[in-house]
């Protein structure tokens, strides 16, 4: 085991315009950076299709996850949006800005995209805060040991 994995994170999948439909990820590599405005960042590998959808998207919604959605955090976390629609059979609803959520989502921000950085074999991409609503007041899914948490 690694030192890194003793960083514990919530889990979300980011959701993300592409072309005329929409594509997600989850993604467990997700923090957030400024307090004033509301700031957060997440990880992307390089390699991923959202990462594509990304680096030209205007914004993005962070999903969080509750404990009871590993079934969702597994289909956005193995599938790729390159040769499958993941929302497809997948109860959602859409944000105020149109962007999808999907069914286990606890709260969701969604984001303005104002930065981007390198890091390695992934991107961090920076986003202010611009909306964002708590659905069920409960505990988020967990990552952390280098799997979901119990
Ligand atoms: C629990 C979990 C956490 C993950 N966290 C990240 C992450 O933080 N960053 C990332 O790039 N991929 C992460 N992944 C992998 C992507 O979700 C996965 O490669 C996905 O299929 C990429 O989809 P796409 O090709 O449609 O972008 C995670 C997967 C799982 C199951």
């Amino acid at each position: 085991m690694a030192a890194v994995d003793k960083l514990y994170t919530s889990t979300a999948v980011v959701t993300v315009k592409a072309g005329d439909k929409f594509n997600g990820i989850t993604v467990a590599w997700i923090t957030r950076v400024s307090w004033d405005p509301v700031m957060v960042a997440i990880s992307i590998g390089k390699a991923r299709y959202s990462h594509e959808l990304l680096s030209k998207a205007e914004g993005f919604c962070v999903c969080v996850l509750g404990k009871e959605a590993e079934s969702i955090a597994m289909r956005f976390g193995t599938l790729s949006g390159r040769d499958s629609d993941k929302f497809a059979g997948i109860p959602h609803t859409f944000t105020e800005r149109g962007y999808p959520v999907p069914a286990g989502t606890i709260a969701y921000m969604e984001c303005e995209k104002v930065g981007s950085c390198d890091a390695g074999d992934h991107t961090v991409f920076i986003g202010k805060v611009v909306g964002d609503k708590i659905l069920k007041n409960e505990e988020p899914m967990i990552f952390g040991e280098g799997r979901i948490l119990p």
